[in-house]
C-alpha cells in the first residue's frame, strides 16, 4: 500500500529533520519551539519523497539529497504558516493542530516561517559532499522555485485572482506557481543531484510540472469535499476566502476529469524511465485520489 509507503519514508525525512532543527536553552528559545511545532505536525513529507524518489530513479542516492530534501520540507512549513496567517487565508487548523500563529502568536509565526526559509539555505549552502557543482545548481533551483516567479509568486496570484472572474489559462498558471514550483523543483533537484543527463532531468521536470498541477485541483477539491478530520485542516476555506479555484471555474466533476487529466500527463512523462518509474507512478495515483 502506498500509504505504508510514504509513512515509511516519511519517518526516515523526520529523522533527518530532527537533527537539523533542535529545540535550544537561550533567550530565544521560543522561535525553535514554533520551527519544530509546525514542522513535526504531521505533513505528509511528499516533497522529500519525490525527491529522493526521483533521485534513486536517476541513480542516485536518499543520502545525497536528504539535506535538500530536508530544506525542501522547511521551505515548504513555512509556506504553510505564511498561508495560514490571518492576513493570508486566515486559518486555524493545520496538520491537525493549531495553526502556528494560533499556538504562537502572529509575530513569532512569521518570524518561524521566516527564520525555516533561512535554516533551509543555511543547511543545503554548508554541503560537504561529493558533488559541490551539483550542489550549487540545486540551490539556485530550490531559491528561484521558492521565490518571485515560483511559489511566492503563485501566492500572489492566488491573492490577486480572490473574488475576480479568473479564466482556464490564468488558474493553471496560478496552481503552476503555488503548488507546481516547489514540486517540480523537488524532483528536479533529485535529477540534478544525482548526475543525470538532460533528457532525464527535464523528464523528471515534466512529471512533476504536471502532478502539481494535478496535486492542487486535488486540494481544490477536497477543500470542499473532504472533512476537517480526513484533512487536519478547515475546510471550505476557499470559500470563505472567495478563491478562484478549479471548483469554483469548473465545478466538481469537470476538476476531477482535469486531475485525472495532469495525472495522466505526468505518468506518460515518466515513461522514458521504464521500470523504475514504478514507484512514482503508483505515487502519482495515490496523490489524486487521496482523502488528505
Ligand atoms: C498543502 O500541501 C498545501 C498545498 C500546496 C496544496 P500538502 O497537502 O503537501 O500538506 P502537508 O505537507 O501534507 O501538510
Ligand atoms: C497553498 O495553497 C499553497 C502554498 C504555497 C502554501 P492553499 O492555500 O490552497 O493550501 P491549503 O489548502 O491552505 O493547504
Ligand atoms: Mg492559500
Ligand atoms: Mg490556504
Ligand atoms: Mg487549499
Amino acid at each position: 500500500m502506498m500509504k505504508e509507503k510514504l509513512k515509511e519514508r516519511a519517518e526516515r525525512v523526520n529523522a533527518a529533520l530532527d537533527k537539523f532543527i533542535q529545540t535550544k536553552d537561550n533567550p530565544q528559545s521560543v522561535i525553535y519551539d514554533a520551527m519544530r511545532y509546525s514542522l513535526f505536525a504531521g505533513g505528509k513529507r511528499l516533497r522529500p519523497v519525490l525527491m529522493i524518489e526521483t533521485a534513486k530513479m536517476c541513480g542516485g542516492s536518499e543520502d545525497e539529497v536528504m539535506p535538500f530534501a530536508c530544506a525542501m520540507e522547511m521551505i515548504h512549513t513555512y509556506s504553510l504558516i505564511h498561508d495560514d496567517l490571518p492576513a493570508m487565508d486566515n486559518d486555524d487548523l493545520r496538520r491537525g493542530m493549531p495553526t502556528c500563529h494560533i499556538k504562537f502568536g502572529e509575530a513569532n509565526a512569521i518570524l518561524a516561517g521566516d527564520a525555516l526559509l533561512t535554516k533551509a539555505f543555511e543547511i543545503v549552502s554548508g554541503y560537504n559532499g561529493k558533488y559541490p557543482s551539483r550542489a550549487l545548481r540545486a540551490i539556485e533551483r530550490l531559491a528561484s522555485s521558492a521565490g518571485t516567479e515560483g511559489m511566492i509568486g503563485g501566492q500572489i496570484v492566488d491573492i490577486e485572482s480572490e473574488g475576480k472572474k479568473t479564466d482556464a489559462q490564468r488558474l493553471e498558471y496560478l496552481h503552476l506557481l503555488k503548488t507546481g514550483a516547489i514540486i517540480r523543483s523537488s524532483c528536479v533537484i533529485g535529477a540534478i543531484m544525482s548526475g543525470a543527463e538532460e533528457k532525464y532531468t527535464a523528464a523528471a521536470d515534466e512529471f512533476a510540472r504536471n502532478l502539481g498541477i494535478a496535486f492542487q485541483i486535488r486540494d481544490d477539491i477536497l477543500d470542499v469535499t473532504g472533512t476537517t478530520e480526513e484533512l487536519g485542516k478547515t475546510v471550505m476555506s476557499d470559500v470563505r476566502e472567495n478563491k478562484s479555484t478549479y471548483v469554483t471555474l469548473f465545478g466538481l466533476e469537470k476538476a476531477e476529469e482535469l486531475s485525472a487529466l495532469y495525472s495522466r500527463r505526468a505518468k506518460d512523462a515518466l515513461n522514458v524511465f521504464g521500470d523504475r518509474a514504478g514507484f512514482l507512478k503508483e505515487l502519482t495515483d495515490y496523490l489524486i485520489t487521496r482523502r488528505n
